[in-house]
């Protein structure tokens, strides 16, 4: 599946009228614009988990400004990257973090 957006609705924080692409997120693909963080382009199609705690609670934006770590996200094979702070890039590979896949056993 496939996210777009409409010409004339640009996505959040879109940073002005940058060039227009696709990000793959978990093997989809989703529009995006130069400008946006990857967490904008994420929150402008829909995607509101990015990653869960050891205890299996899902985690998404919290703060936006790279202060809290609860936008992790893996982007082109880089663990735990804060999407709130990191641009996208044509092409950029991002992975949420599905519930306990980095669980150690503490909880
Ligand atoms: S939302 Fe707080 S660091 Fe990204």
């Amino acid at each position: 599946m496939t996210h777009v957006f409409h010409s004339d609705t640009p996505p959040a924080n879109a940073g002005g009228d940058g060039e227009r692409f696709t990000i793959e997120v978990n093997g989809e693909a989703v529009a995006a614009c130069e400008g946006q963080t990857v967490a904008a382009a994420l929150i402008a199609t829909g995607h509101r988990m990015f990653g869960h705690t050891p205890s299996g609670a899902p985690r998404g934006i919290f703060c936006g400004m790279g202060v809290c770590f609860d936008c992790l996200v893996t982007v082109d094979g880089l663990a735990d990257q804060r999407a709130c702070v990191t641009p996208v890039r044509p092409g950029m590979q991002v992975q949420t973090t599905p519930a306990r896949e980095w669980y150690d056993g503490r909880d």
